[in-house]
């Protein structure tokens, strides 16, 4: 049977495994999907020995997707503008490297019904999860992507990787103007209970609050958000189970359908 795995540091919570495994059933695909905890100096030797055992290809989470770009003999052009691999394909010997967390986000976007394409958008962060997300959200034609992060000079420098497109980078108190269609939480700060802190100003009731970061109440961005007057607001289980859907289908050549997927996730997170 084909093996796959996810490999992290930590791993205990990874869904994964529930969602690739509904995949698989789904497409009637025989293969076993496992997660994996992994030494933070062990993440090679550990590639290198599923390779060995004739693993077919992994996903790659926290802290290792810097690492698994640098193992890799090719690499696709969403990895490297991400400069991170969240997607491992082991074929002929060969490392293909992939990330497909951008893709998963603009893919539930549009599964929510926003519109991308010429829209005004604030991206909140400027570490590994914004910069993930910048090529696929400017392949959907935006107005404006303006960066906004806590510590401004990390904005501007991310902003000037892709001054080609329209993307502009500031502090959370300089942010040029205030009428976005749509703002993505990008930043870690739901993790530790916090969001970040930007002008309620910002905030009205046409536009989408999308949090990257998905749990079983609604996160606490977007729960201010919500209070602030936001109607449409959405967590990352969508982008989750979105960039997995993208994975599958790279290893697979077969695309599963995620709603159901999605709906299965949200009953078993509630009754977590
Ligand atoms: P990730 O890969 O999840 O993006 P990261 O590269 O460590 O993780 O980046 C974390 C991002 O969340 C950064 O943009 C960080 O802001 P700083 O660059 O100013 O550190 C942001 N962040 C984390 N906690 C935050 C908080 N409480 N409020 C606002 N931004 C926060």
């Amino acid at each position: 049977m084909d093996q796959y795995c996810v490999f992290g540091h930590p791993i205990e919570h990874s869904r994964s495994p529930f969602i690739h495994q509904m995949f698989a059933q789904q497409t009637k695909q025989q293969l076993s999907y496992e997660k994996k905890w992994v030494e933070l100096d062990g993440f090679t030797q550990v590639i290198t020995d599923f390779i060995a055992k004739g693993g077919k290809g992994a996903n790659v989470t926290v802290p290792f997707k810097e690492q698994a770009l640098q193992i890799c003999d090719q690499l696709s052009q969403a990895a490297k503008r991400a400069g991170a691999v969240n997607t491992l394909s082991f074929i002929d010997g060969k490392i293909l490297g992939d990330n497909t967390d951008g893709i998963g986000l603009v893919q539930d976007l549009l599964r929510h019904k926003v519109k991308i394409a010429d829209s005004n958008i604030l991206l909140l962060g400027a570490g590994g999860a914004a910069k993930g997300v910048l090529l696929p959200l400017l392949r959907k034609k935006p107005k404006n992507i303006i960066i906004a992060n806590r510590t401004a000079s990390k904005a501007k420098l991310l902003s000037e990787q892709f001054s080609i497109y329209p993307v502009v980078g500031c502090g959370f108190d300089d942010i040029p103007f205030s009428e976005f269609d749509i703002i993505i939480n990008a930043t870690s700060a739901s993790l530790t209970g916090t969001f970040p802190d930007i002008s309620a100003q910002l905030i009205h009731a046409k536009m989408t609050c999308y949090d990257m970061v998905y749990s079983k109440e609604l996160t606490p961005f977007l729960q201010w958000a919500k209070a602030q007057g936001a109607a449409k607001v959405f967590d990352g289980l969508g982008m989750l189970v979105g960039q997995a859907a993208v994975s599958f289908n790279i290893w697979r050549n077969v695309t599963p359908d995620v709603e159901t997927v999605i709906n299965a996730l949200r009953a078993d997170i509630a009754k977590s």
